[in-house]
């Protein structure tokens, strides 16, 4: 994604909870511009494809249970320095671990309830908006 995009999914958790517009505000507040954006559900079958990475460790299939368990907001970011400074804006993995005011200290509940996915690399993000979105629906030249 040529290091100023970004993929992530405000996860089921959080859009059950109604927090999708609180979370969607801090993303735009930190300077992120929604380049695509979807409500969506995948299924076990989806889910486990996008975290195939994961398949065998221990939190896997409580993973794809938890991600499949309701619709998802996905969305492609643009920022300078994207992926870096999402996972800022995001906060550690465990909320228990997340620095104060980070979405993950503010909206999650736990390592799998845990409010946001961002993509760790570009590769990834490539692959991972490539999975939820085709060429229509990104619109990486508007202003
Ligand atoms: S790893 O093994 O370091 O690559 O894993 P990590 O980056 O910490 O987490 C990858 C994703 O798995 C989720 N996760 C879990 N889900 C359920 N149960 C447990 N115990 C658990 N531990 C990690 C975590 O929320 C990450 O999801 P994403 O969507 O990638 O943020």
């Amino acid at each position: 994604m040529a290091g100023n995009r970004t993929f992530t999914m405000i996860k089921p958790g959080a859009v059950r909870k109604n927090y999708e517009g609180a979370i969607l505000k801090m993303i735009n507040d930190a300077g992120f511009k929604i380049r695509a954006m979807k409500l969506t559900r995948m299924s076990t079958t989806q889910a486990g494809a996008f975290y195939e990475v994961h398949k065998g460790k221990p939190f896997y299939d409580n993973l794809v249970k938890f991600m499949s368990s309701g619709p998802i907001v996905a969305a492609i970011l643009e920022k300078d320095n994207a992926i870096e400074d999402f996972r800022k804006l995001i906060g550690a993995t465990n909320p228990e671990n997340a620095a104060e005011g980070t979405v993950r200290k503010l909206f999650a509940c736990s390592v799998t309830e845990n409010a946001v996915h961002g993509a760790d690399s570009d590769e990834n993000a490539t692959r991972e908006a490539d999975f939820f979105f085709s060429t229509f629906e990104r619109f990486y030249d508007y202003e």
